[in-house]
């Protein structure tokens, strides 16, 4: 087996070391170093820089309309919401990321599913994070200390993939994807050089045996997937496992999937002996308040293909400081600044000399422009003191010209308002307006300024 040889490159300016400095020769910059592999491996193959491999044989080539593509076969992962974020099951031989803070119940997801898939499938759990003991301890807790899953804490990916060939597994779960260490590199795990080899050698395999792997990713603290845009570009799904601290509620979403939609949302609870599946999330987002109190609306969200509602809060307080505060939680701070921004240009409402905070109830992260108009009239509720209208719930993109925009699937939404007992909505005006629900009311309006004028003739009509 020829040596690996590798080098460093500059990650500012691109100049290449032959060794390892802290700063950069070239251009001066501190720690901006890192280890790059090369030269490629003779015997064993892998992902590494191919600049020096011209000699390889071409894979066949072929019209586009004489390959058929075909049914992509899917394998359940025994946790429906699981499956709903993965468009629908494991597609065999594809490569998994899953990320999310520590301690958030990643292992655990991931234990639960590897029980699960263990019962009519082989299934391999290699751990680099924990003891065996610890995992074993784990499975105790959650009442599955039976379940047929092999473990293995073995770190050394080459040493891994030869496990691999002896045990044969369908799935494999590496926990996590960081203490992952290619032997050939001289970089510590969870450096980009050693990620980058390790999970490129990791989906070859998963390519060339059709055995599905899910690496558990941490985050920096900052919430991106540590290290790796690498990562992300490798694997064919990218998901995040996220949660507010204080509440059991955990929200899987997926970055990217090659197999599926990527707005979909996964809702679990952490309880006692596990991760429970909440297959009907909708309620889960609001808090119950005795009387209305200004500041509060009610978001009728789609998460994917499901109609949820969500309360979004606001306060805004006056402030003497020449810098008022922006704050924004399970919202874009720049989607705030644009509400705010429209609300004094086309509705008269300013808030320059006030602070504002918007948070969404239950640390769901809301992505959708359908969320504007629900934040905008939270957002003049608690400035004006007003209590929107009881059991009105609100949704529409805001345009920059004051316009409201239609957003989809209204129809769902107002169901799912109408069946969770509300009875009033307030939305973009359409050209296709949705069925009438009987009991429910429907106002649908253009503009921001119809928006809040159309609020008195509902409280009137209440
Ligand atoms: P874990 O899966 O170890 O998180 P991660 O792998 O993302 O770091 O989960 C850790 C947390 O979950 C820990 O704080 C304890 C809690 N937990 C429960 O509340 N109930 C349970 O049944 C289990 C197994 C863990
Ligand atoms: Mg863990």
């Amino acid at each position: 087996m020829s040596k690996v040889k590798s080098n460093f490159v500059c990650t500012a300016c691109g100049a290449v070391s032959p060794k390892w400095t802290g700063q950069c020769a070239e251009c001066k910059a501190w720690t901006t170093l890192q280890e790059q592999r090369v030269e490629r491996e003779v015997s064993s193959g892998g992902g590494g820089n191919r600049q020096a491999t011209w000699t390889g044989t071409a894979s066949p080539v072929r019209d586009l309309k004489a390959v058929k593509p075909q049914d992509m076969p899917r394998i359940s992962t025994g946790l429906s919401e699981f499956d709903r974020v993965l468009g629908g099951g494991i597609v065999p031989g594809s490569v998994i990321l899953i990320g999310g803070d520590p301690g958030i119940g990643k292992s655990t997801l991931l234990l639960q599913t590897a029980a699960a898939f263990g019962e009519r499938h082989k299934v391999l759990y290699a751990t680099g994070e924990e003891s065996q003991d610890q995992i074993a301890l784990r499975a105790d807790r959650l009442g599955l200390s039976s379940a047929n899953i092999r473990l293995a804490s073995e770190i050394d990916v080459l040493a891994l993939i030869n496990l691999f060939e002896t045990e044969k597994p369908q799935l494999v779960i590496i926990d996590s994807i960081q203490t992952a260490f290619h032997p050939d590199l001289m970089s510590a795990p969870g450096s980009v050089a050693q990620l980058r080899e390790c999970s490129a050698h990791l989906t070859r395999y998963a390519k060339t045996s059709g055995c599905t792997m899910i690496f558990i990713g941490h985050v920096t603290k900052d919430g991106t997937l540590a290290g790796p845009k690498v990562l992300e570009h490798i694997v064919d799904a990218a998901l995040f496992f996220e949660g507010e601290n204080g509440t059991p509620y955990r929200m899987l979403r997926a970055l990217k999937n090659r197999f599926g939609a990527i707005n979909e949302m996964g809702v679990f609870a952490m309880g006692h002996k596990g991760l429970e599946e909440v297959s009907n999330p909708s309620s889960l987002f609001m808090t119950r308040h005795e009387k209305p109190v200004p500041g509060c609306c009610v978001l009728a969200a789609m998460e994917g293909n499901r109609p949820m509602l969500v309360e979004v809060q606001a306060l805004v307080e006056d402030t003497a400081t020449p810098n008022p505060r922006r704050y924004a939680a399970g919202l874009d701070l720049n989607r705030l600044q644009m509400v705010l921004a429209v609300l004094n240009k086309h509705a008269n409402v300013d808030a320059f000399d006030k602070n504002v905070y918007v948070k969404v109830v239950g640390g769901v992260r809301l992505t959708e422009p359908a969320a504007d108009l629900a934040v905008l009239l939270a957002l003049n509720s608690s400035l004006t003191d007003t209590p929107l209208p009881a059991g009105l719930v609100a949704f529409g993109e805001v345009g920059l010209a004051g316009e409201l925009r239609p957003v989809q699937d209204a129809e769902a939404r107002l169901k799912e308002a109408a069946k969770l007992g509300f009875t009033s909505a307030l939305m973009p005006f359409a050209d296709t307006l949705p069925r009438a629900i009987p009991g429910f009311r429907v106002i649908s309006v253009s503009r921001v300024e119809e928006a809040l004028a159309s609020l008195i003739k509902i409280r009137k009509a209440a």
